[in-house]
């Protein structure tokens, strides 16, 4: 691939203000600066406010492509999250505040949290789970979540945490892959009002899952008001939460885990084929986990912090559980969508617990956006004082809303690059320190290193390339579960002569400060002409226009061109579609980037394909604007969005 060229200017910066600065844990460029002379002293530091059984004998093992953190260390997850708050003043403190959608509240307290934990890993134990098992957690956002993750880390038990939008099919293939012995879910969860039924959903999956041995279920629905329709329970191999913790003490001995024990495989999708279990270990992940928590959010102790991502994903892994509870953070916790009963659900909840960082994605900000200001403006939102984003690239006027609408214009905003793979945050500016730029993660953390680079490994100073890691860092993925053929073939083999290098898959632009401007997935950048585009930045022109509240563009062959690029738009509540607006969109596109970048067809549309997770699905739009077949559509949270769209499409012009 040659370069990428990066068109869309935006030449907004944003320093630290003096008051947020004054309060920051970092204020500075030292630790920058220190990190980079020594990365390894940097980790050691870090790993060292965790607590150790046994401290580690060598810091980083690193025989290309595979790395080994703090060996000879040992530690349990659960202690770091729970036994060493207890002793102290944090023992009565909310760890989870947690709210469902039906408007139910449950506040645990750290003393809470460790005892439910302990019985619960108790129960396991008595269910046949040993060390190093595998227990499927499939479940709603409920604190009963946390503590199923916390309890198997407490026992040495691998969790695989599946999002509970997921189908049968999925949650089959991922119970299978990793041969999981023990499900642990709930007879349902709420969503927009009804219920998603978990345990029929497990039981369906189950018919072909010889591995599981043993099911638990929470009731979650008569909390609520509902009925047991929803839960049958097969005699020996079903059991209720509530009955497998009755008798069970509230002390469990926690397991002696090696830094390299695995601590949960993750399933996330590749561009093709099955889905990937990433395995993340004890050490290395929650070192670089409860790291990256305490400086990129610049966590004080009386902070109220709200990550909104389901458990199901690596965010709410990382940013929901163990990187604020290893900090003995308080967390809020939410069960359902943001626009139930109302579009303000988010903002109440901010208003009611006085959350101080909220921590959310693009797309549900461009729905914000979308839905309009009055929402947040019935609330108080006072209390903020950090905004977070993360999940794909957050267009310049998104980033600019959320400051001034949700942020008040006085909360720094952290863009946080990362991936599964990488278990936690990579790049992202670190509040008090980085000047930010609407659209930009900026730089890497302490503690990582990333460079632009061509497809022959030569690096671009300035201008767009393929990202690349190019040191390893403590909370890497160590391989997929059962594949590691697969993990070298797929993040360490895009230089052959460099097989140090990780290739996390996408194409970036750096510009003259070294900040980084992440372009999307490298399969997302097109070729129009001969000039390589990324589509975010064609989406970004787009979304600046005042009509335009969503747009995802894709590439489609074109005879002369090579590719041409197709539009998909949702327009902003009060506007209407027609041809005049179509010309006058390409129009902008073209003044805002270019004429080349002017994208052949436009559609407007009502919604645009989205996995359950919220990411636009540009492989199903790509099938539309070429007229081919539609691919797999199994896991859109909306199925019908895409035919109704494909229909316009072929009924246009
Ligand atoms: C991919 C990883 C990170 C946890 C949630 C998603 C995209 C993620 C950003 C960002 C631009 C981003 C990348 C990355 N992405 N954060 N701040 N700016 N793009 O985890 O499902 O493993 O997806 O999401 O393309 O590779 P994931």
């Amino acid at each position: 691939m040659s370069e990428i060229d990066a068109l869309l200017q935006e030449n907004r910066k944003f320093a630290p203000s003096r008051e947020f600065r004054r309060e920051a844990l970092v204020s500075d460029d030292s630790l920058y600066k220190s990190a980079a002379a020594d990365p390894e002293a940097f980790w050691e530091k870090q790993a060292g406010e965790l607590q150790w059984f046994e401290k580690w004998k060598s810091v980083c093992d690193w025989k290309a492509p595979h790395v080994k953190w703090f060996e000879g260390g040992t530690l349990n997850a659960s202690v770091n999250c729970l036994d060493r708050h207890v002793t102290g003043a944090r023992r009565n403190k909310a760890a989870l505040i947690w709210e469902g959608e039906p408007g139910d509240r449950r506040t645990l307290t750290y003393w809470d949290l460790y005892v439910e934990t302990q019985k619960f890993a108790n129960a396991l134990t008595k269910l046949g789970v040993k060390r190093g098992d595998r227990v499927a957690i499939y479940m709603p956002m409920i604190p009963e979540t946390a503590i199923a993750m916390l309890a198997c880390a407490r026992i040495g038990a691998i969790h695989s945490v599946v999002f509970g939008g997921f189908s049968p099919e999925s949650l089959r293939d991922r119970i299978e892959d990793a041969k999981a012995k023990v499900l642990i879910t709930a007879d349902g969860g709420y969503r927009r009002g009804t219920i998603v039924p978990l345990k029929r959903n497990a039981d369906k999956a189950l018919e072909g899952c010889p591995s599981i041995e043993h099911v638990v279920v929470v009731q979650r629905r008569p909390a609520a008001g509902g009925d047991e329709a929803f839960a049958e329970m097969r005699a020996g191999r079903d059991h209720w939460w509530h009955d497998v913790i009755r008798n069970e003490p509230a002390k469990c001995e926690p397991a002696k885990m090696k830094a390299e024990d695995v601590l949960y495989i993750l399933y996330t999708s590749g561009t093709t084929g099955k889905p990937k279990g990433i395995v993340h270990t004890t050490g290395g992940y929650l070192t670089g986990a409860a790291a990256t928590t305490k400086l990129v959010f610049d966590l004080k102790e009386d902070d109220v912090f709200w990550c909104t991502a389901d458990v199901g994903w690596v965010t709410g892994h990382s940013y929901l559980v163990y990187g604020p509870l290893a900090n003995g953070a308080t967390c809020v916790m939410y069960e359902g969508a943001p626009d139930w009963p109302e579009k303000d659900r988010f903002w109440s909840i901010c208003e009611r617990y006085g959350v101080t960082i909220l921590y959310t994605a693009p797309t549900a900000i461009r729905a914000f956006m979308k839905w309009g200001d009055q929402w947040p403006a019935k609330h108080d939102l006072s209390q903020l004082r950090l905004l977070g984003s993360v999940g794909e690239p957050i267009n310049p006027e998104a980033w600019i809303w959320y400051q001034q609408k949700i942020g008040g214009g006085r909360c720094p905003i952290v863009d946080t690059w990362w991936q599964t793979e990488t278990g936690a945050i990579v790049i992202s500016p670190l509040p008090g320190v980085t000047e930010t730029k609407p659209g930009s993660a900026t730089m890497p953390l302490p503690g990582f290193s990333a460079a632009l680079l061509d497809a022959n490994a030569k690096e671009i100073k300035v201008g767009g390339g393929l990202l690349a890691l190019t040191r390893p860092w403590p909370s890497i993925a160590r391989t997929i579960w059962g594949d590691d053929a697969r993990y070298v073939q797929t993040y360490f083999s895009k230089w052959p002569n460099r097989p140090d290098l990780y290739f996390p898959g996408d194409g970036a632009k750096r510009d003259e400060d070294g900040y980084y401007w992440i372009l999307g997935r490298v399969d997302d950048v097109l070729n129009v002409a001969g000039h390589r585009i990324g589509t975010m930045e064609v989406e970004s022109a787009l979304v600046e226009h005042p009509a335009v509240a969503e747009a995802a563009v894709v590439g489609k062959s074109h005879e002369l061109k090579g590719q041409a690029l197709a539009a998909f738009v949702t327009l902003r509540e009060g506007f209407q579609h027609s041809s005049d607006l179509r010309d006058e969109l390409r129009d902008f596109v073209g003044e805002k980037i270019g004429a080349i970048a002017k994208p052949d067809d436009i559609l407007f549309s009502a919604d645009l394909p989205k996995t359950r997770s919220g990411k636009i699905m540009r492989r199903l739009l790509r099938d539309i604007a070429e007229g081919r077949a539609m691919g797999d559509t199994s896991t859109l949270a909306d199925p019908n969005v895409v035919a109704a769209l494909k229909e316009q499409y072929e009924g246009k012009e």
